[in-house]
């Protein structure tokens, strides 16, 4: 079993080189599908989750080849089968994705339902009334989906609820869908914009992708060759960004878009800490115990979900009591246990945790719950006094490219042990 130990009190420094996008990449790869042809992905990051969908793809007819850790070239000229390996497609979340767009490639694909982090209930009701609308019949049977349509034809989609995967998916189903598809009441988050580009570059029609409304012209066929480079990574530059704040730290981290990142921004700085805006690059440091703050997660551009147990961290130190409100997963709070193992005075019921600010944290022995959750518990170890050991970091790795490395660049003390 693969664990982190982390000896803390280092003031992380230095520079920091943010990966591709693990939601973006998790979504342009089945979307790869759509074309007849050969493209280049680029910038994607070398995390277990892209390994696991191309093997995915591959089994699909795909043919892959990596031209370096970070390029693939894709061929999916022929799809040879409609059936994804369900103990593949059941270990993440994403692999919902090859549902829309295997509708819109060949009308039909069984896979098994989506695993990934265990956050509550992680319904996908709104995916299947979007390519019901379309035309699709979706059956769902002991642990597998089977959707299937003859023809898709483009129609209006009132989401429920604000879905990410429920958007993006719906997009992937109707790029080739006859007419224009409307989402309303869609997700914004940045890798949705991302996808749609990745598309429109591939010869798609998608217009207002990042607002609550996209329309989706469609068309006959997709470009038989292109490439494309993954946006940075939201999530990665924000968890490095808290890292900072809670280490008294002051990094620059590159390849970032400081506009993705605002609402971090804005807790950071009003918790007392600073940021600078360097173009493509972010600067971050503090130089004192952070204030209390109340958080309450939300649809981007609101705070992110996958950024709460980062900032739980960050606010389990601060001077006074803050509040974090959790707001788009029921049981999100799994890492506060761990926390409070190591000297956090933190109460979280439902949706809600009360954090009592504590002057430091001690190391201990933790589990990472989920991945974000063990992104947070690499933060906690590193301004912990003493070694913390982190267990189940195959969680992180599915979603953190050389998260030791990049650490050990800022001057963390950080192994990983075999
Ligand atoms: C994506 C991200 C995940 C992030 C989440 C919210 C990927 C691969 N994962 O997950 O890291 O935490 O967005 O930013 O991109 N819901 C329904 N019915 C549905 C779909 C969703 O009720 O059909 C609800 C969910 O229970 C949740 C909320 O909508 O409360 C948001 O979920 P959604 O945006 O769909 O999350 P994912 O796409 O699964």
């Amino acid at each position: 079993m693969n664990k982190l130990v982390i000896n803390g009190g280092t003031k992380l420094k230095g520079n920091v080189f943010i990966s591709g996008a693990k939601n973006a990449a998790v979504a342009i790869l089945p979307a790869t599908l759509l074309i007849k042809g050969v493209c280049t992905i680029n910038n994607l990051p070398n995390i277990s989750d892209v390994k696991i969908i191309c093997n995915i793809l591959k089994e699909l007819g795909a043919k892959i080849t990596w031209n370096n850790e970070h390029e693939i070239t894709i061929d999916t000229s022929s799809i040879s089968c409609t059936t994804a390996p369900l103990d593949m497609t059941s270990k993440f979340r994403a692999s919902y994705y090859l549902i829309g767009s295997m509708l819109g490639r060949c009308g039909e694909i069984e896979v098994g339902l989506p695993g990934g982090c265990n956050l509550g209930a992680r319904p996908i009701d709104q995916h299947i009334k979007g390519f019901e609308a379309l035309g699709a019949k979706v059956e769902l049977n002991q642990g597998k989906i089977l959707a299937k349509a003859k023809k898709l034809i483009g129609t209006s989609i009132y989401m429920d609820v604000v879905s990410v995967g429920a958007t993006i998916n719906i997009m992937l189903a109707s790029v080739f869908a006859e007419g224009t598809t409307t989402i309303d009441n869609a997700a914004k988050e940045p890798h949705i914009v991302d996808v749609a580009n990745f598309l429109n570059t591939m010869g798609a029609d998608i217009r207002g992708a990042g607002t609550d409304v996209i329309k989706i012209n469609g068309v006959k066929s997709l470009k038989s060759s292109g490439s494309y480079t993954v946006v940075p990574d939201q999530i990665e530059a924000g968890t490095f960004m808290l890292a900072a704040v809670a280490t008294k730290g002051d990094i620059i981290i590159h390849n970032c878009i400081p506009e993705h990142l605002d609402c971090i921004t804005a807790k950071i700085i009003e918790i007392g800490g600073n940021v600078e805006d360097l173009g493509d690059s972010i600067r971050v440091w503090c130089n004192k115990r952070p204030n209390k703050a109340t958080v309450k997660t939300l649809p981007y551009p609101g705070f992110p979900t996958d950024m709460q147990p980062q900032m739980g961290v960050v606010l389990s130190i601060a001077d006074g009591t803050s509040i974090i409100n959790e707001s788009i997963w029921e049981s999100r709070f799994q890492y506060t246990e761990e926390l409070n193992k190591m000297g956090a005075c933190i109460t979280a019921q439902g949706k809600t945790a009360i954090f009592e600010g504590v002057k430091e944290l001690f190391g201990a022995p933790v589990y990472a719950s989920d991945l974000r959750a063990g992104a947070a518990l690499i933060i906690a170890g590193l301004v912990a006094n003493g070694q913390t050991e982190l267990y189940n970091i195959e969680h992180i790795d599915r979603g953190y490219e050389n998260i030791e490395e990049k650490f050990k660049a800022l001057g963390a003390n950080i192994q990983r042990i075999s």
